[in-house]
Order: structure tokens, then sequence, then C-alpha cells
């Protein structure tokens, strides 16, 4: 159960995880346009966010999506850079493509997204496949580059905004289940942890305009989502101020005031950062049934000289006050989750054992857990040797996934017998006679179908589990 996939995530079920080990793939489109894109999104929620703004402004330019590459005329990948394996199989997945482009030469490969930002125009040099290179904060330019490669060009454009959010764009939704949508309230991160590339591609930290958010979130709501999830790399940063300076809207604000929407949308945001998480946060999560109870929270690490390393911004004894916070204010039942990375920089084996008992004195529901991965010209690139060798880095990861799994399954067997409200998401993969959904702590429940329709609340009573999932069954209101 080896955690492969970029970051950011929210998904937990075996089915989910493997979803995302894969590329997202755009759907079928067929409105009538005259051309085709071939979309594949790598990395976080934020890229498959982006995503969706770029379909939007490919569809306002003749273009529907197709899931097949070989009927495109424009193929797109929207790429991630976290760790060296993320952007490998984009390059991977580049050279699957080039005999399609050596039958079809008229077809445009760009290359969109994060690793378009580190590497620029160089990955011209060392992609010959690639016509388009687009960072994330140029998408409102691609009908003009794609002008460019189609009078026989290659085309760039990297340029890094300090305002861009593309709040006035309506995405095209990719996500397929009509319940639940992301919304992107933040772009960038000014933070700079040592090990991270994001705020290189990314640029720097900005927040959306609140009315925007607010009016997505409404129009969702009425065509039927019942599930936003809040996106920025630090939401507890946001920080909107009107023109004239006479309104400022925090991040615990804002979910207030999404959360005032209606009662029956339920919100999830991610990813809190433990320097900057708010009681006051917590507490608009407990005034309100449908902010959702589940808190992702990276660690990184349970050793105070690695956090320091890493520019965290906390001390493991700070990170374990705000986990107080949460029990105190949200109770046991709040979902936590966290990001833990192994063998950073002169990383020691007793460090390590500070992070194997962090994870046992917190018991989180969830963990996404990576080897550290040295980024080129990260201040940790610059300053630290990576100095751990990968059989040790993979040791210690193997040790923490096995723990966690351990954790998730016992957490998971503390709910068996309650009753929890589940969101109804989809059909179960393993049986159509089974629906799935989750419960405001973000587990996974599957359950007999019977006359229920996706969107629709259900009461259930749990019970059975595995270390991935709940099994429960309707109890009569
Ligand atoms: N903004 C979020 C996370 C963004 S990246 C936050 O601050 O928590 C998602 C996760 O990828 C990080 O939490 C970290 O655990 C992991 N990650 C980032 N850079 C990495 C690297 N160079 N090597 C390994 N894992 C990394
Ligand atoms: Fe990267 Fe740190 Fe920003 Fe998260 S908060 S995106 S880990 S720099
Ligand atoms: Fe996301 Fe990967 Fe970029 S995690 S922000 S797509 S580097």
């Amino acid at each position: 159960m080896k955690q492969r996939f970029e970051s950011l995530e929210i998904l937990k079920t075996a089915e989910e995880k493997e979803q995302c080990e894969v590329p997202r793939i755009s759907a079928d489109q067929n409105t009538g346009k005259k051309r085709k894109l071939y979309l594949e999104t790598y990395g976080c929620q934020m890229n498959f966010s982006d995503s969706e703004i770029v379909s939007s402004i490919m569809f306002d330019n003749g273009f529907d999506t197709t899931s097949d590459p070989y009927s495109a005329d424009v193929i797109f990948l929207n790429t991630c850079s976290i760790r060296e394996n993320a952007e490998q199989k984009v390059r991977n997945k580049l050279a699957q493509f080039a005999h399609i482009k050596r039958n079809k030469p008229s077809m445009m490969v760009g290359i969109l997204g994060c690793m378009a930002e580190r590497l620029k125009a160089k990955l011209l040099e060392e992609e010959k496949l690639v016509d388009m290179v687009v960072g994330p904060d140029a998408y409102r330019d691609l009908p003009s580059l794609i002008s460019e490669v189609d009078e026989g060009e290659k085309a760039v454009n990297v340029f890094l905004s300090r305002e861009e959010t593309y709040a006035d764009i309506n995405p095209v939704r990719l996500g397929g289940n009509g319940i639940s949508a992301y919304i992107s309230i933040m772009r960038g991160c000014d933070n700079m942890c040592s090990f991270c590339v994001v705020p290189y591609t990314r640029g720097r930290e900005r927040s959306r305009d609140v009315a925007s958010i607010l009016n997505e979130a409404k129009t969702l709501f009425e065509q039927g989502y019942r599930e936003v999830t809040l996106l920025g790399q630090n939401v507890d940063s946001y920080k909107w101020s009107s023109e004239d300076g006479t309104e400022t809207v925090n991040f615990a604000q804002l979910l207030e005031r999404v959360a005032l929407i209606n009662p029956l949308l339920r919100v999830r945001f991610t990813t809190s950062h433990p320097k900057d998480m708010t009681d006051e946060v917590l507490h608009t999560m407990a005034r309100y049934h449908n902010i959702c109870k589940y808190i992702h929270l990276p660690a990184q690490s349970g050793n105070n000289r690695i956090l320091e390393l890493m520019s965290r911004g906390y001390t493991r004894e700070w990170y374990l006050g705000r986990i107080a916070a949460i029990r105190r204010i949200l109770g046991d039942d709040c979902g936590i989750s966290t990001d833990i990375i192994t063998g950073f920089c002169s990383e020691t084996e007793e460090e390590h054992a500070q992070t194997v008992a962090l994870m046992k004195e917190v018991k989180y529901h969830y963990a996404y857990m990576f080897e550290y991965s040295e980024r080129p010209n990260t201040p940790a690139a610059k300053k630290y040797a990576d100095d751990v060798p990968s059989e040790v880095k993979n040791r210690r990861l193997e040790e923490i996934i096995a723990l966690q799994n351990s954790h998730s399954l016992e957490l998971n067997n503390l709910m068996i017998g309650k009753v929890y409200e589940v969101l109804i998401d989809g059909t179960s993969k393993k049986s159509e006679e089974d629906f799935k959904g989750r419960t405001s702590n973000n587990t996974t429940v599957i359950f007999p179908r019977e006359n229920r329709k996706i969107g629709d609340y259900v009461q259930l009573r749990i019970t059975g589990c595995t270390q991935g999932s709940l099994f429960g069954v309707p109890v009569s209101e």
C-alpha cells in the first residue's frame, strides 16, 4: 500500500487510490466543436482543478475533450514536479505518445503545469515531441499559443503572476460524479519549506475574491452538487480584502460563508498548515454540521531538528498542541490525516524514531507517506546533502506505512456499532448492488443501494471494516 500519487489528496479507499496513481484523463464531450483535446492530469487536486479551467478555456475556443489520444488534435499533459518520480511518469508518457505523433504530425503536444514552470523552454530541447510549454498562471494565453503552433512555431508562456486567480472562469467539471467538486480559493505558496518545489512552480500566494468563490459554490449547489472542497496550499493564510479596504475575510470567515449557502452542501478543505491553523477555524467547524470534521495537517517529521531544516515554522510540541486543540474543540471523531517525508537530509535513526513516536501519539486516520526526493534549486538542494541512502529511506517508509495501516484499521474498528451520516457519491466498484459514500470524517462506507440515489444523505450503522473502508447498513429514521 505504498503511497505513490502526488500530495494534497483526500481520497481514501483502495479504489480511489488506484485512480490517483494513474493520471486522470479527460472524458468524451461531444458538443460539435471542430477540434478535440485530450487532457491528462498528474499531481494534486489543485492541478486537477486547473485542468477544469483549461478545459473551460479550450471549450470556449473550439475544443471538445476526448478520452482517446488517437483521436485528439491537441494532447495536453498537466504535470507535477513534487518528486522526481512524478516527472518521470510524464516523460514515460511522452515516449508513448511519440508514435501517435509520427502518424499524425499535425497533432500538437503541450506540457502544462508545474513541470512546465520548472523546466521552461528547456523542455522543448529535452523532449522533441513537445510543441508548447505553459505554466500554471498562463492558461488564458492558451488560444494564442495554439495559434502560434498552428503557424509552425513552438510556443512558451511560463510567466508567473501575482494576481491571476482565474476567478471569472467557470470551470468545466471533469470530476464525473456530479456530487463533489473542487473550488480553488487561492494559488501559489509563500512558505518556502526547504524541500518543496511548489513556491517555484506556482509562484506567490494570492487569494481569490470571496464573491466569486461563493458564486461558484452556490451555482454548484443549484446544479445538484452536495460537496465542495476548498483548495489551497495553505488555506489558513487565505486573506481577501475589498479594494477600498473596508472588508477583509479570513479563512474561518470564508468557511462560514460557504457553509451558510445551504445546510445540505458539505464543505471540506485542504491543506491546513500546522503553523497557521487557528482555533477560530476549529470553532467555525464545530458550529456548522455541514463543515466536515476532517483535517489534513501535514507533520512531515516528528523531530525538531529536521523540522527546522525543513523550514516548516513549527516544532513537534507546537504541532501536538494543534492536535490537542482539534480534539478539544471537535472531539475524537474528527478525522486527522498527515503527510510524512522519510529520509530527509541527515535524518538519523533516532530522529526517524521520533516521527514513528509522533504517529503513535497522534494516531492518524490516514497518512500520505513519501521518501525524500531532492528537487533541483530548492533551498534543501542548495544547502544540504541528500545523504540518507535510498535503502534507508525506503526501509523507514515501509516501517511507517505498516504502522499507519495498523492505525487506520484500529480507528476504523472503533467506528463499528456507531451511526454516521454519509453522503452517497457513487456505486461501489465491487458490486452494482452497493453504493459508497463518505462520513463527515472522510471514511468511505460501502452499503446496500436499495432505492437510494447518488447525492442523498443516509444514516448508516457501521457493521464491519477493512483498513481502507467501512461497511454499513441503513438505520430507519
Ligand atoms: N502545501 C501542502 C503540501 C504540498 S506538497 C503542505 O504544506 O502540507 C504535498 C506533500 O508532498 C508534502 O506535504 C510533502 O509531504 C510531500 N513533498 C513535498 N516535496 C517533497 C519532496 N521533495 N520529496 C518528498 N516529498 C515531498
Ligand atoms: Fe510546499 Fe511548504 Fe508551501 Fe506546502 S506549505 S506547498 S510544503 S512550500
Ligand atoms: Fe501540485 Fe505537484 Fe504542482 S503537487 S502544485 S501539481 S508540483
